[in-house]
């Protein structure tokens, strides 16, 4: 706790960038829901809102963070800042007692990342860089960074352990924007051992709060596969075109390791507690996964079950850097985090469709 100016104490804080988006979000209400672990810290989320919805332009928290406040009640410091404002988060760091950072504030699409590459480096290297500076201005060296396993490229053997290569076969901006920004932490780790940095790579997060009232809000049409079978089964969309089934796999669709979003949000809530213990520190990589793969198809039939709605498809061609198939070795996650997925392929489903079937337009209510 950092002492004020009158003997009083700042309370201890979590700093959440891009907290009000998909994973944040639900990160944001996994740390609020451990009763007793982090009741005396305080929440602090930075988000530009580039990605998430506020009701109004004068309205002082976006939606997500509103109704994470009406489920928990409990309150969330929260800042409408871009990373790239090294003043405006030197305000944030002077205003709280920041004890960590969860790294979630970037760019995340990834055929928009061919088109615009200089925005994506932008904001996700250089955006990273000027939150780095300012952690360490403040002496803040303890970090969880959202990583993919899109930093593996094109798999060289499954599943993906965190020993196989990374940046080698990238064929986006965003990939190698999430690549560069690990090596950087390697190099900030290397050059001074008061960094602790924990590289979460995610692999296909999906699902929504139990609760159906926070999930995935993708603006425009979704390019990710759940997303978009969610918005077909609620009519917004009327068919989903799967891109291929020639690859070398069960049926010949895609094969992806799905991971239920509060799974994933359990992670990070795991991964800050190694900060804890006594000589932590370096930069480690840990894969956020289940270990399991399921195929485009699997995925329709388990979406099907869970909505009761039928799903149309047509089968079309391959989608340009598509892989046939990853899935994450998970045994690290399981030894060093004490972490492990729970929730069934039934469970991601069921949860994506209460979300989007008790909000089909997502947090706007028209
Ligand atoms: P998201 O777009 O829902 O959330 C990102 C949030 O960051 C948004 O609320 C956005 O408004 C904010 N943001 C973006 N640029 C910002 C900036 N310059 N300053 C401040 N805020 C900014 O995305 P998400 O799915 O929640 O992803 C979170 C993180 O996880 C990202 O770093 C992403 O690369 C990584 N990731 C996501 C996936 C996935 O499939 N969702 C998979 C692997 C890794
Ligand atoms: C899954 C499968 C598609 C849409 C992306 C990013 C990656 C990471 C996770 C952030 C594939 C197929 C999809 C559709 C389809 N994100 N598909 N029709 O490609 O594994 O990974 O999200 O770091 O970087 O690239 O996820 O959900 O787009 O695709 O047939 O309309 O579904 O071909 O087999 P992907 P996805």
């Amino acid at each position: 706790m950092r002492p004020l100016a009158n003997g009083a104490t700042m309370r201890p804080s979590i700093l959440v960038t891009g907290g009000a988006g998909y994973v944040g979000s639900h990160t944001v209400i996994a740390l609020l829901e451990r009763e007793g672990e982090y009741s005396n810290y305080d929440i602090v989320v930075v988000d530009n809102l580039v990605n998430a919805y506020s009701r109004a332009p004068n309205e002082k928290k976006p939606e997500s963070i509103r109704v994470i406040e009406e489920l928990t009640n409990k309150t969330i410091h929260f800042y409408p800042l871009d990373i790239r404002d090294a003043e405006g988060l030197s305000i944030v760091f002077e205003n709280h007692s920041i004890d960590c950072v969860i790294h979630f504030a970037a760019l995340k699409a990834v055929g928009e990342s061919v088109e615009k590459p200089l925005e994506y480096y932008q904001a996700n290297i250089t955006g990273t860089c000027t939150l780095f500076e300012v952690m360490r201005k403040y002496g803040v060296y303890k970090l969880v960074y959202s990583s993919s396993c899109t930093v593996y490229g094109e798999p060289e053997r499954l599943p993906l352990d965190e020993g196989h290569p990374t940046g080698r076969t990238l064929t986006s901006p965003y990939g190698r924007s999430k690549y560069f920004c690990e090596e950087i932490m390697k190099d900030l780790c290397t050059s001074d051992k008061k960094w602790m940095v924990i590289s979460l790579r995610y692999f296909n997060p999906v699902g929504a709060h139990r609760s159906g009232r926070i999930g995935e809000d993708p603006s425009g049409i979704p390019n990710n596969l759940m997303p978009f079978i969610a918005q077909v089964a609620v009519g917004r969309l009327s068919e989903l075109k799967v891109f291929g089934n020639d690859y070398n796999t069960v049926d010949g669709t895609g094969v992806r390791d799905y991971i239920h979003v509060e799974d994933l949000a359990e992670g990070h809530v795991k991964a800050i507690k190694l900060f804890q213990q006594p000589g932590f520190n370096g930069f480690h990589a840990v894969n956020l996964g289940t270990g399991t793969g399921y195929s485009v198809l699997q995925m329709i039939a388990a979406f099907e079950a869970a909505s009761g709605r039928k799903i149309p498809y047509k089968i079309v061609g391959r989608r340009s850097g598509d892989i046939a198939a990853n899935y994450a070795d998970v045994s690290l996650s399981h030894r060093m985090l004490g972490w492990r997925a729970t929730r069934t392929l039934d469970d991601m489903c069921a949860d994506t469709w209460r979300w989007q079937s008790s909000n089909p337009n997502g947090f706007k209510k028209v």
